[in-house]
C-alpha cells in the first residue's frame, strides 16, 4: 500500500527508513520531508505543509494512500485525524495519531494534569491559574519550595516550561506568563512541585485498548555539555536506559502505561497512535528504590529519541500500525534488537539562537558504520548537501552496549563537517557515570 508520513525532521527520516523498508509499503510519501527522506529507497517527498490538511487530502486521494503516519504534534493538536475521519472519502484511511481530544494530553498541560489526577497516575503536585487568579497564583507559589516550575498550558514550541530558583523571579515570570508572555499558550499556567531525579522517555504504541511499550530512551535537551545552557530540540539520545530495568518498567507499566490507556478509554477518548511519557525516576529516600513520575505526555514519538529507538525495532512497523488501526495490537509481537543505540545530533553553530543556513556539508557518504538521519538539510541546485535548519544531522550507531554505540557514533561523525558545526561530546555520559 502507499503510505504518507507527515513531518520533516530526523524523527521522520528514522521512521521513513522503517516504514519504506516494510514489504507492505509500496511508495512512502513524506510531507514535506528533507534531503534525507528524499534519498530513502521507495520514498518520495511531497512539498506540502503538515498543517495544510486540504493539501494532505489531495496527496492521499491522488496517490491512493491507505495509511497516514503523523510525526509532529502540531497537526495532531490541530485535528488532522478528525479531519480525515470527518471526510467521507478519507474515512477508511488508517491515520496513526490521536484525534484532537486525545492530543490534548500534549496540547494542554492542564488537561494532562487533570487526566493524571483523575486516573491516579503519579505526577508532581500542581495547581493551574488563569490571569484573573494572578493573586492566588502568587500566594500558592510562595507555599512551595524552590526551584519553582512554571508551565504554559498550551504548545509553546518547547519553550513554555520555566524552572526558576528565586521566588521573586518566579513571581515575576508567573505574572508575565499570565499576561501573555507565550501568547494564548500561557493564558493558563500550571505551577507544579519540582521533582528531583533522572529523566527518561517511555514510548507506547496503542490502539486505544491494547498497547506495546517500545524501547526506553534518554534524550539530551540542553545545548551545552554537562546539561548546561539553553534548551534545544534535542542534542542526542541513547537507548536503552540501563536503570529502567525489569522492576522499574513493571512500575512504569502498572502505574503509568496501563492506567493511561485505560483512562483514555474510560474518558471515551479513542486513541490510535503513540504516547510518549516523559518520566522522572525519583529515588524514594526510605526504600532507595526508583519510582516513575510523569513530567509530561506527548502524543507522538520523541525527537531525537526516535533516531535511537526506531533502528532497534525489528518488527514490521507497518504491520504494527495496521493492528493499531484495527484495534488488534495484542495479536502482533513487538520485537526489538537487543543491541544498544546512540545518536549524536550535529547542529549549526549558534543554534538554538541565531544561526546560518545553507552551509555545504561534506563527508556524509564516508560514514559506513553508522546511520545518518537528516534533521535540517536541503539540496543545492548542483546537488550538494546543505544545512537547512538548526539541528542538521543525527548520527546513530547500534552496538553491543551504549558506550560502544556512542564510541562508534563519535568516530563516524568525525568524517562529517561543515563550517561552524557543533555537537555535544558528552551524550550518555551521565548514564555511564551512574553505571559505575
Ligand atoms: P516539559 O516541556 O514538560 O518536558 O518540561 C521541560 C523540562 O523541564 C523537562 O524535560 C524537565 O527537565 C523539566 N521539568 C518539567 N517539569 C518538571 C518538574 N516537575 N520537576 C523537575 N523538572 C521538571
Ligand atoms: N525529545 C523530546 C521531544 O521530542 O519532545
Amino acid at each position: 500500500m502507499n503510505i504518507l508520513l507527515i513531518g520533516s525532521g530526523g524523527r521522520e527520516h528514522a521512521m521513513a527508513c522503517r516504514i519504506a523498508g516494510s514489504n507492505r509499503c509500496s511508495t512512502l510519501f513524506v510531507a514535506p520531508g528533507n534531503a534525507g527522506t528524499a534519498h530513502v529507497d521507495g520514498c518520495r517527498n511531497v512539498n506540502v505543509d503538515p498543517m495544510d490538511f486540504e493539501a494532505l487530502r489531495q496527496v492521499v486521494l491522488e496517490n491512493d494512500v491507505k495509511m497516514v503516519v503523523v510525526g509532529p504534534e502540531a497537526p495532531l493538536v490541530g485535528g488532522v485525524a478528525d479531519y480525515f475521519a470527518a471526510s467521507a472519502d478519507l474515512r477508511d484511511v488508517m491515520v496513526i495519531g490521536p484525534g484532537r481530544e486525545g492530543a490534548q494530553l500534549e496540547g494542554s498541560k492542564d488537561f494532562a494534569k487533570r487526566f493524571m489526577q483523575r486516573h491516579n497516575i503519579p505526577t508532581a503536585a500542581y495547581r493551574s491559574f488563569t490571569a484573573d487568579q494572578a493573586q492566588e497564583a502568587a500566594v500558592f507559589l510562595s507555599t512551595l519550595k524552590a526551584p519553582y516550575v512554571l508551565k504554559a498550558d498550551g504548545l509553546a514550541a518547547g519553550k513554555g516550561v520555566l524552572i526558576i530558583d528565586s521566588l521573586e523571579e518566579a513571581q515575576r515570570e508567573l505574572r508575565a506568563m499570565l499576561q501573555g508572555k507565550f501568547g494564548q499558550a500561557s493564558a493558563k499556567v500550571v505551577v507544579e512541585q519540582y521533582l528531583e531525579g533522572v529523566e527518561l522517555s517511555v514510548f507506547v504504541l496503542t490502539d486505544g485498548k491494547h498497547y506495546k511499550i517500545l524501547p526506553t530512551a534518554k534524550d539530551y535537551k540542553r545545548i551545552g555539555e554537562g546539561d548546561t545552557g539553553l534548551n534545544t530540540g534535542g542534542m542526542g539520545s541513547v537507548s536503552p536506559v540501563h536503570f529502567a530495568d525489569k522492576r522499574f518498567m513493571q512500575k512504569v507499566e502498572e502505574r503509568i502505561v496501563a492506567p493511561t490507556v485505560r483512562g483514555l478509554s474510560r474518558d471515551g477518548i479513542g486513541y490510535k497512535g503513540f504516547i510518549f511519557a516523559g518520566l522522572m525516576a525519583v529515588t524514594d529516600k526510605a526504600t532507595g528504590e526508583m519510582d516513575p513520575y510523569v513530567i509530561e505526555y506527548n502524543v507522538r514519538m520523541g525527537d531525537p529519541e526516535t533516531e535511537s529507538v526506531f533502528p532497534r525495532i525489528t518488527s514490521d512497523v507497518v504491520e504494527l500500525f495496521e493492528h493499531t488501526w484495527r484495534g488488534t495490537l495484542h495479536q502482533v509481537d513487538l520485537t526489538v534488537d537487543q543491541r544498544a543505540a546512540a545518536c549524536v545530533m550535529m547542529v549549526a553553530g549558534g543554534y538554538p539562537e541565531h544561526y546560518v543556513k545553507g552551509k555545504q556539508i561534506t563527508g556524509v557518504e564516508d560514514v559506513k558504520e553508522s546511520m545518518v538521519f537528516h534533521a535540517g538539510t536541503s539540496r543545492g541546485t548542483d546537488g550538494s548537501l546543505l544545512t537547512a535548519g538548526g539541528r542538521v544531522l543525527c548520527v546513530t550507531s547500534l552496538s553491543e552496549s551504549v558506550p560502544a554505540a556512542l564510541l562508534k557514533s563519535y568516530q563516524e561523525l568525525a568524517k562529517i563537517s561543515w563550517e561552524d558545526c557543533y555537537f555535544r561530546r558528552d551524550i550518555g555520559q551521565d548514564l555511564l557515570k551512574m553505571m559505575i
